[in-house]
């Protein structure tokens, strides 16, 4: 029996297939490469010296995601695949909606159609938006700010109403805060095209010499030095908490959502401060305007997780800043070297 990870590619998908394989599990990966390449599961399997499959095929394509499923043994899945700039989900909504919210249903219609019904999915702290208070824990009320966040929203309401129709369905909705980091290897990390967007990436960039200077937006938040604040995890973290997930809707049916966080907030000034710490890199910045839609301060409250999936984070904001360094120092064109 396999566990066919969608995304499995991207960023965090490939980091938990490493994890998965590992522990000893099959491990097919879906993924049309749209937002990552293939480079990035040969690294995993020089990591693990193990196999995994690969089928390059596009979640939108129904009649190709059948094929996958006829053709191996999936016991469950877990659901990376999706769009996930913030920004450009604005500017290009319906290319957000469509592509994650209808590959999401025709997975889910073919998962039905083979009768399997247990899914970890990638839903995101930009479900709650706008927090009233912080920490956030999980059943606070939901606002999402943007269509990328109404996207995992949506997401989240139709996987509850097919546990509700069917309570066979076993599914754990994963909401991650802020995962920066890279396997300590160096081998596989994150990729953005172009300029990068998030903080982490943009700070190692910087320190490589292929930016100039980091622009930190806002330095007025009611926040301890006025930037703002959020719980960043280590992507390795992140991707042991799949596999707690894994463990419980293997075992258990229901469905819940779990804030995978550390708890922790930094500011943007004490990420600086902590990537020269650890790396010894000085990270020239300067102060600009605030970025639209950006709150001042967003942390977890990784209770429940703690309890019900038996995980916690484990790794420290130095081993995030030493591998984050060392995965864009070993890469410096990502996964196309
Ligand atoms: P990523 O872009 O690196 O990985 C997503 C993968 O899905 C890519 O490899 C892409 O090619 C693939 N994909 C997208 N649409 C597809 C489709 N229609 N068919 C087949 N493959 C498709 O992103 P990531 O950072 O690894 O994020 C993984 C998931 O976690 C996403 O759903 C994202 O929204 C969610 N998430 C990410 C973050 C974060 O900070 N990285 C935070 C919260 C939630
Ligand atoms: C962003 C997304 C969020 C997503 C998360 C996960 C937005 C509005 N939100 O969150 O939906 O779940 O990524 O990756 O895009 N910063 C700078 N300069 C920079 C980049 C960032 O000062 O060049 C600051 C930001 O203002 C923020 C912090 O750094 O205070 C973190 O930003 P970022 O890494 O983009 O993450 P989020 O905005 O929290």
């Amino acid at each position: 029996m396999s566990i066919l990870v969608t995304g499995g590619a991207g960023y965090i998908g490939s980091h938990t297939c490493l994890e998965l394989l590992n522990a000893g599990y099959k491990v097919v990966v879906v993924d049309n490469l749209n937002n990552s390449k293939v480079e990035s599961l040969s690294r995993i399997k020089e990591i693990t010296g193990k196999e995994l499959s690969f089928y390059k095929v596009e979640l939108l394509d129904k009649n190709e995601v059948e094929r996958v499923f006829a053709e191996n043994k999936i016991e469950a899945v877990v659901h990376f695949a999706g769009l996930k700039a913030v920004g450009e989900s604005v500017r290009i909504p319906l290319y957000y909606y469509y592509n994650n919210i209808a590959g999401t249903l025709i997975l889910c219609e073919i998962m039905n159609k083979f009768g399997i019904h247990k899914m970890v999915f990638s839903s995101s702290a930009a479900v709650y938006g706008e927090p009233q208070s912080v920490p956030i824990s999980e059943n606070v009320p939901l606002g999402p700010a943007n269509p990328y966040g109404r996207t995992k929203l949506m997401i989240e309401e139709i996987l509850q109403d097919l546990y509700i129709s069917s309570p066979n369905w076993s599914i754990a909705l994963l909401r991650y805060f802020n995962p920066i980091g890279a396997h300590p290897s160096g081998k596989i990390g994150e990729d953005p095209s172009g300029i990068p967007n998030n903080l982490m990436p943009y700070i190692t960039q910087v320190a490589a010499g292929k930016l100039k200077e980091l622009h930190i937006f806002g330095n007025d938040y009611p926040t301890s030095d006025g930037t703002g604040v959020r719980d960043y995890i280590h992507v390795v973290d992140i991707a042991k908490g799949h596999l707690k997930a894994v463990e419980k809707i293997l075992t258990q049916t229901g469905v819940g959502a779990y804030n995978l966080g550390t708890g922790k907030g930094y500011s943007v000034l004490e990420m600086v401060n902590a990537f020269d710490r650890a790396t010894g890199e000085k990270i020239p910045y300067k102060m600009v305007a605030p970025r639209p839609g950006d709150v001042a301060s967003c942390y977890a409250d990784p209770t429940k997780a703690i309890e019900e999936l038996d995980w916690i984070a484990e790794k420290g904001m130095e081993e995030m800043c030493l591998d984050a360094w060392r995965w864009q120092k070993n890469n410096p064109n990502g996964n196309g070297d």
